[in-house]
C-alpha cells in the first residue's frame, strides 16, 4: 500500500550555506562581503557603477565554484525518501541542487544564471565571469540573474502556493529580515509543526502554536530535525 506522503516545505537563508564557507549577510554587520548592499545589489547601484556590480558577482560566482554542499544541505535530501519536499531558498548559490534536492525554488535568483537587460525572458546558464560587452542574442548587455533590493520577486506567488500546502515547515539560517521572504511563513496553515534551526533564532515560541527551535548550526540542527521526522 502506498502511504500518502506529507508535504514538507523547507525555507532556507544564507545560514544554511555558512558552513560551506559562504558568508552570511547580517553576520557581517549588514555588509555583503564588505560592500554596502545598495551599491552591489540594487538597480541604482547597477546604473551607478556596472563594473563594480559585475566584479562583485564575478567574485561570488568564482567562490561558488570552489565550495561544496555541507551536512545540512545533504541531510535535507534524505527527507525526500519519506516526504514530498520543496525547498524555497533565499540563497543564490546552487548548493541545495548539488547536494541532490530535486525541488528547489530560488526566491532571489541564481548566481549561475545571467539575463538580458533588454529582454528579461532571455536567461542563460553562466558559470564564468560576466563583463561589460557580454550581450544576449538581441545584443543587449547581460546582467546577473539576481533579484536586487527594490525589484519584484517573480517566484513569490509560486513560493506562497507551495507554503500554503505545507504539512510541516522547516526554517533554516535566516534572520527573517529580508522582505517579502520573511512574510512567507504567514501563509502556512495554522498549527502545523514548525522547526527553526539557527544559532541566533529570530523566531520565538509565541510565533507559532507548534514551534521547535534548534538554536545551533545548520550542520547539526538539520540532522536532528531530519532524524526526528523520519523516525516519527
Ligand atoms: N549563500 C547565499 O546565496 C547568500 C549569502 C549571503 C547573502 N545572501 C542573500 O542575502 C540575503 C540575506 O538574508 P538571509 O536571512 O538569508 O541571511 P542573513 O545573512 O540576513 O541571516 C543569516 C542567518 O543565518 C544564521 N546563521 C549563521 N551561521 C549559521 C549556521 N552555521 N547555521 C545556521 N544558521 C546560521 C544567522 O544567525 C542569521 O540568522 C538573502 O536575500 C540572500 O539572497 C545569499
Amino acid at each position: 500500500m502506498v502511504k500518502h506522503m506529507k508535504n514538507i516545505v523547507v525555507l532556507t537563508g544564507a545560514g544554511v550555506s555558512a558552513e560551506s564557507g559562504i558568508k552570511t549577510f547580517r553576520d557581517a554587520g549588514g555588509l555583503w562581503e564588505g560592500h554596502d548592499i545598495m551599491e552591489v545589489a540594487s538597480p541604482v547601484g547597477w546604473h551607478k557603477n556596472k563594473n563594480l556590480v559585475l566584479d562583485f558577482y564575478n567574485k561570488r560566482r568564482r567562490q561558488l565554484l570552489e565550495v561544496s554542499p555541507n551536512l545540512a544541505h545533504r541531510a535535507l535530501v534524505e527527507l525526500e525518501k519519506h516526504f514530498n519536499v520543496a525547498v524555497i531558498t533565499q540563497n543564490v548559490d546552487d548548493l541545495h541542487e548539488r547536494a541532490g534536492s530535486s525541488n528547489v525554488v530560488h526566491l532571489h535568483g541564481e548566481l549561475f544564471k545571467v539575463r538580458s537587460t533588454g529582454n528579461p525572458t532571455l536567461i542563460y546558464t553562466h558559470r564564468k565571469d560576466l563583463n561589460i560587452g557580454d550581450v544576449c542574442e538581441e545584443n543587449s548587455q547581460l546582467r546577473p540573474h539576481i533579484v536586487w533590493f527594490g525589484e519584484a520577486v517573480p517566484m513569490l506567488d509560486k513560493a506562497i502556493e507551495i507554503t500554503e500546502k505545507a504539512d510541516i515547515l522547516i526554517i533554516i539560517g535566516t534572520s527573517m529580515q529580508v522582505y517579502p521572504a520573511a512574510i512567507l511563513i504567514n501563509y502556512a496553515k495554522s498549527g502545523i509543526p514548525v522547526y527553526f534551526v539557527d544559532p541566533k533564532p529570530a523566531i520565538h515560541e509565541k510565533s507559532f502554536l507548534n514551534l521547535t527551535i534548534y538554536p545551533e548550526n545548520a550542520s547539526t540542527g538539520v540532522a536532528k530535525v531530519v532524524n526526528e521526522l523520519i523516525e516519527k
